[in-house]
């Protein structure tokens, strides 16, 4: 029994506005019950639209900046300025333009050995929790999913490599930048909310896949994706949902 939520929208502008309005308010709630708001970003270009949105009024204005956290759920291991780079993205399409504080910004590091980079991550996701707590409970991972079936750097036939909170791996995704960092299932799987956004008719055989009866995180790793105590929401375009079934 599928423990997920399902979101259809028309197109990919509305599903980035329904996206934002997800943001904002859990955002504002987070807040609300604990004073900050961490957040996990995906890479890849299906978030940019929402990204931009966030950056521009009226978003800009709703969103308490000061307060939110922002990291990565995977990187590319490329300089951040590099156009390739996930860190890189978002800054253009949205860190730029707000005014959250740079300590708040907590990007994965590639000036360092992939391995280093790992472990100095892992730090910082272990600095980040709170005092109760042995791990970091993010307040919304965002997720994305790829025509493989990966999600984050969790690619297909690598599930054994997923045994520390960080991890280096290499994956082979339409010429993109092979060598990865990437959070696991211990870590995504400890967050209050995950939203997979996935959007067009590329991704309609692997959301078909990973939403149905056929469980097998080698095969399709956004099926990993399974909170311990937390919720998880599809928020996808119609052409996306073609084959759900
Ligand atoms: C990355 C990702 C990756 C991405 C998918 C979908 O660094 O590439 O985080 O998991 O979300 O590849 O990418 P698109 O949105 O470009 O289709």
């Amino acid at each position: 029994m599928l423990k997920s939520k399902i979101h259809i929208s028309q197109n990919g502008e509305l599903l980035a506005k329904s996206f934002t309005e997800h943001f904002v308010s859990l955002a504002n709630d987070a807040i609300s019950k604990r004073g900050r708001f961490l957040a996990v970003l995906s890479g890849g270009g299906t978030p940019l639209m929402a990204y931009r949105l966030l950056s521009k009024p009226p978003l800009l204005e709703v969103v308490p900046w000061g307060q939110v956290h922002l990291f990565w759920g995977d990187e590319r291991h490329v300089p951040h300025e590099d156009p390739q780079s996930n860190f890189g993205q978002a800054r253009e399409a949205l860190l730029d333009h707000v005014n959250i504080p740079d300590e708040n910004i907590h990007s994965i590091p590639t000036d360092p050995s992939p391995g280093e980079a790992a472990l100095a991550y892992a730090q910082t996701l272990r600095s980040i929790a709170e005092a109760n707590q042995s791990s970091v409970r993010f307040d919304l991972v965002m997720l994305g999913l790829g025509s493989d079936g990966h999600t984050a750097s969790l690619f297909p036939g690598q599930s054994a490599l997923w045994k520390d909170p960080i991890i280096v791996t290499e994956g082979s995704y339409q010429g993109r930048p092979a060598t990865r960092l990437t959070m696991t299932p211990l870590v995504f799987n400890q967050a209050r909310k995950i939203i997979f956004l996935v959007s067009g008719e590329a991704k309609a055989d692997a959301l078909a896949n990973a939403l149905g009866e056929t469980r097998d995180v080698d095969r399709f790793p956004s099926q990993a994706i399974d909170p311990t105590n937390g919720k998880v929401l599809w928020m996808v375009d119609s052409a996306a949902a073609k084959m759900i079934p």
